[in-house]
């Protein structure tokens, strides 16, 4: 978290979808994004001549952020909910269209952020004035779906699932689940289990180790031993019926994603009640 409540992710994350040109990208990420992008890319540099086998986190992140895109825009469903919007540009994308209602939600500090960064420019302005669009103050792990339109949704939680332990993360899922149920709709995610991630060499551990010890940060996600299978399970249990998987590293070229060459490895969790 910088001194304003934002969470430093976000802010990588953000710089990143302007960095890939994404649409609307260049108006709600916030000045200071583009310092922690330089500051993250030249640890991973670091990091990376180490960890050989690590896969580049921007390539990654661009290729999760735009395979949730593609899957959204195959969808029938007219109204989106983003949890954990961050300064995502897709909604601003999606409610160019105004037969798409399109609701965003997140931690307090960061909605007002990013209404913030909309109003400094006319058409951040003009988006924030759209009557489809919506930005909301949220918490996922008590999100109360009876304050949205009971209409078939997609429903998104971008970059977000990692962070939350599985009794938590089952909470959350069995919440969106009985949601969709109720009224229709899709449920999307990514996710990587540690299964799936590039083994780390031990010099590459040990400056993990060293950046922890400095930094006296937190472990960053709250893995487990769960395998895809595994989560697929669990969402199972929560209340969906068909829950398909997209590996980015496999589908990247066929479904034309940006720089589609460069490997990389995110999960996307497609999820259904019907
Ligand atoms: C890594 S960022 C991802 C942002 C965005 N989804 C993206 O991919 O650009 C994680 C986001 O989750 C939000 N967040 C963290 N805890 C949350 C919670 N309990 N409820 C809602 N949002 C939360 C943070 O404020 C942050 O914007």
């Amino acid at each position: 978290m910088n001194r304003q409540q934002i969470p430093h992710s976000a802010l990588y994350t953000a710089a990143t979808w302007q960095w890939g040109g994404l649409p609307c990208a260049d108006i709600v990420t916030p000045p200071g994004a583009a310092n922690v992008f330089r500051l993250v890319n030249a640890y991973l540099f670091l990091y990376r001549l180490l960890n050989p086998q690590k896969i580049s986190l921007k390539h990654n992140l661009l290729h999760r952020h735009t395979l949730i895109d593609a899957l959204l825009q195959r969808s029938p469903c007219r109204q989106t909910i983003e949890i954990a919007a961050g300064f995502s540009p897709r909604g601003c994308m999606i409610s160019a269209d105004p037969a798409c209602r399109y609701f965003e939600v997140d931690l307090p500090a960061v909605v007002a952020l990013k209404r913030e960064q909309l109003e400094r420019t006319s058409a951040g302005r003009a988006i924030l004035a759209r009557p489809q669009f919506c930005l909301r103050e949220g918490d996922i792990t008590q999100l109360d779906f009876s304050a949205f339109p009971a209409v078939p949704s997609f429903v998104i939680s971008e970059g977000i699932m990692m962070y939350f332990k599985r009794d938590q993360q089952m909470l959350i899922w069995r919440n969106i689940a009985s949601f969709i149920k109720a009224q229709g709709g899709e449920y999307v995610f990514d996710y990587i289990p540690l299964d799936d991630e590039p083994s780390r060499s031990r010099p590459g551990q040990w400056l993990s180790q060293l950046r922890q010890r400095l930094t006296n940060a937190p472990p960053p996600f709250a893995y487990d031993e769960r395998t895809r299978q595994d989560v697929m399970a669990d969402l199972l249990t929560a209340g969906f019926t068909r829950v398909e998987m997209f590996d980015t590293g496999v589908l990247a070229r066929d479904w034309s994603l940006p720089h589609a060459a460069v490997p990389t490895r995110t999960i996307i969790y497609h999820c259904r009640c019907h």
